[in-house]
């Protein structure tokens, strides 16, 4: 039987290619993932639920340890950080980059090894850099000239603490104006183009407790080609080298940061890891022969590429609104859970499942429940056209920068996140409740 007899519609709307593989068509229109059908996690978690493919986030895990075997991965923590996720990882052989105390506390408690665990921010605390220092983290990338003092300081007479440097090597790419990391005129790293990345490494060679293993940059997010990360290498390269000829010396280390990017829908593209690997190896081996140096040890970050297309969201139908010529879709969960559409006019592909409905597909926009206009999930997407309340609609993709950057609107509480392997669902993450609410709430 074909895709689109089994679930009565069109092949299109029924192509799982950006759902995790463990992805498997069950009667009545449900789907498994993970070996556990979605309507049962519905019905015992409830919606807005959000569902983790642990067999797929180690899979992508171990493509990235056989796409780079003789880098390091560091799996960037914001993307979306628990006690598990920290351990697959972990076990899975890569490190973690961290931005605050609390995913190094996290990180650490869940058994990643402090030394295998980076520090970034362009806005460490106090209570970030004690962190970093009390636990034994690997590297503190310096983001900025009065970091310098600062670490200093924290480090103390007698104590030496590894540590990176930030440079913005001038190289545009990401897919959005506030994801792009990589030119001038945005707040993170040290400018290669107006000398402020040259000028901070005497500075930071000249601190006996601070030891500068090498440079970092991070180029931006969602970035679907290899070339800018070849450019970006380039550039790098040619730094450490000038740096090699004013101070004499030879830095081992180049952290070529994250933002590989993933289809979110059918038929996008997304970075090819082997061929980014394969890039990057051969740039690096080139440059660096033609620079005299030693080739660096290369670092990767990648966040969303490890865990985006592990995870779906749940949403249950709350009301199906014909207005104006158009069909909104409303759904228990939103904004608070998903701010990506918002923010980044992130585009996403929900379908209905639990239920195979022959209706013919008609244009609608999925909204959220939150009380603002702009809380919409997915607008102009193709959906049955008797959509009713009750119906469960699913999101793929759903893994990377959702739950972590889901926020208290509305007082509607942070979804759970559900992890699904082999067959059986556990819950990682509880929802949060009325009552998280109301014991935060301290005053009179
Ligand atoms: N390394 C550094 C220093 C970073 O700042 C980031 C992401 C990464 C690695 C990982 O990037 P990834 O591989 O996940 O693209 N909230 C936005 C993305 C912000 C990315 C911030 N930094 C979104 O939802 O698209």
């Amino acid at each position: 039987m074909t895709t689109a007899l089994l679930s009565g519609t069109p092949t299109g709307a029924d192509d799982l290619s950006v759902w995790p593989a463990s992805t498997a068509r069950l009667p009545h229109g449900d789907l498994a993932v993970g070996g556990v059908p979605l309507t049962g996690i519905a019905d015992r978690f409830d919606t807005p639920a959000y569902v983790l493919d642990e067999g797929e986030v180690r899979a992508r895990c171990r493509t990235y340890r056989e796409a780079f075997p003789d880098a390091d991965v560091l799996y960037a923590a914001k993307a979306f950080l628990s006690r598990a996720m920290a351990r697959w990882v972990a076990e899975e052989g890569l490190g973690l980059d961290a931005c605050s105390a609390g995913e190094l506390e996290l990180a650490v408690a869940s058994g990643v090894p402090a030394e295998r665990i980076v520090l970034h921010g362009n806005a460490k605390s106090p209570r970030d850099i004690g962190t970093a220092l009390r636990l034994g983290v690997g590297r503190i990338v310096i983001d900025s000239p009065s970091e310098i003092a600062r670490l200093v300081a924290a480090v103390g007479r007698g104590g030496r603490q590894k540590v990176m440097l930030r440079v913005v090597p001038g190289i545009a790419a990401g897919a959005h104006e506030k994801i792009r990391t990589g030119t001038d005129g945005q707040k993170f790293g040290l400018s290669l183009t107006d000398g402020s990345a040259q000028h901070a490494v005497p500075r930071i060679l000249a601190q006996p407790g601070l030891e500068l293993t090498g440079l970092h940059c991070h180029i931006g997010s969602q970035i679907t080609e290899v070339k800018p990360y070849a450019a970006a290498l380039r550039r790098m390269v040619g730094l450490m080298a000038r740096i090699r000829d004013a101070h004499g010396v030879v830095l081992p280390e180049l952290d070529m940061g994250g933002g590989h990017g993933i289809a979110y829908r059918p038929g996008e593209p997304a970075l090819d890891l082997a061929v980014l690997a394969r890039r990057l190896r051969a740039e690096l081996a080139a440059s660096c022969a033609a620079a005299r140096l030693p080739v660096p040890r290369l670092a990767v970050e990648p966040g969303r590429a490890v865990v985006g297309p592990a995870g779906v969201a749940l949403y249950r139908v709350l009301s199906v609104k014909h207005t104006a010529g158009r069909v909104f879709v409303a759904v228990d969960g939103g904004m608070g859970d998903n701010p990506r559409p918002a923010l980044y006019g992130a585009r996403y592909a929900p379908r209905l499942v639990g239920r195979r409905s022959v209706a013919a597909p008609c244009a609608a926009t999925v909204a959220g429940r939150h009380c603002e206009a702009g809380d919409v999930l997915a607008a102009g997407v193709q959906l049955p056209g008797d959509l009713r309340p009750g119906d469960l609609l699913a999101v793929p993709v759903a893994g990377a920068y959702q739950l972590s950057m889901a926020s208290g609107y509305n007082m509607v509480g942070r979804p759970p996140l559900v992890a699904v392997h082999a067959g059986t669902a556990r819950l990682l993450v509880r929802r949060e409740t009325l009552s998280d609410f109301r014991s935060r709430d301290v005053g009179a």
